[in-house]
């Protein structure tokens, strides 16, 4: 079973650039193209937050727009840039993956998959800082009590520091509290996160926890004390996590163009020189 896991897609409306550089509507289209190229077909797709820009309604419909020639279902979950409610508004059939509650956050189970994926909102009113909160920290420990079924956590905020001061300033809050949780569960085969727009990779409660590349701008690599808060055109990568029982291999592919493949074997099987 083969998960795409998309991050970060800031889509702005039409006109407008992110930051006023990043076309992140192209970007997006870009890598949508690039999924639907691939021989591998994935069997869904995971978008861990940051959708949009500035979470307004036009802009979901765009990210909708864009991302429907994949043909695939998508599982989001609201970033910094989005809202509990923006996300609820522009996904309404959230309303019954969230048992039916018309409203608070957005956090499900994806239980139709091989992989059961758990979706938890750590999305703050206003605030660019996640926070799980006791309930949802409650409600992700009687999910994992309820199956012992091959799990893994999607969140927008990383739960550690990575380094790079101006995001750690917003990373998630209650990244102990959080930790105590999945360290009880010994079926959470790891954690997917989003917000600081790199490939970044850590242990965490024992289990792999990693940062996925965004489709469009990377934070930059800059680890100094006073380094500003800037970003890179680095090349924009999707994450495809390959699953089978007991284990989720998590591979960094960047978006084309560039140039290949090229053969490492000539035709009669000598290795090329
Ligand atoms: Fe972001």
């Amino acid at each position: 079973m083969l998960i795409a896991q998309l991050t970060d897609t800031h889509i702005r409306i039409p006109g407008k650039l992110a930051y006023g550089v990043v076309d992140s509507s192209a970007y997006l289209e870009r890598a949508v193209a690039w999924l639907r190229a691939l021989p591998q077909r994935p069997d869904a797709v995971v978008v861990t937050g940051d959708l949009t820009d500035f979470d307004q309604l036009e802009e979901y419909a765009r990210f909708r727009s864009i991302m429907e020639p994949l043909d695939l279902p998508v599982h989001v979950i609201p970033g910094n840039h989005d809202s509990s409610v923006g996300v609820r508004e522009a996904f309404p059939q959230i309303v019954a993956r969230t048992g039916g509650k018309p409203d608070g956050k957005v956090n499900y189970v994806v239980e139709e998959l091989p992989l059961r994926i758990i979706m938890l909102d750590s999305s703050v009113p206003k605030k660019p800082h996640g926070e799980l909160g006791p309930e949802t920290l409650e409600w992700l420990d009687r999910q994992l009590m309820k199956s012992r079924r091959d799990t893994v956590v999607a969140l927008h905020h990383p739960p550690f520091l990575t380094g790079i001061r101006h995001m750690d300033a917003q990373n998630l809050k209650d990244a102990a509290a959080f930790e105590t949780v999945i360290a009880r569960h010994a079926h959470v085969l790891g954690v997917w996160c989003g917000h600081v727009h790199r490939t970044i990779v850590t242990n965490f409660a024992g289990r792999p926890c990693r940062i996925a590349p965004s489709t469009a701008h990377a934070v930059s690599f800059a680890l100094a004390k006073d380094a500003p808060a800037s970003f890179h055109m680095e090349p924009p990568a999707v994450s495809l996590h390959l699953y089978e029982p007991g284990r989720v291999v998590s591979h960094t592919c960047f978006v084309s163009p560039y140039d290949g493949p090229y053969p490492f074997f000539d035709t009669s099987n000598r290795l090329m020189g």
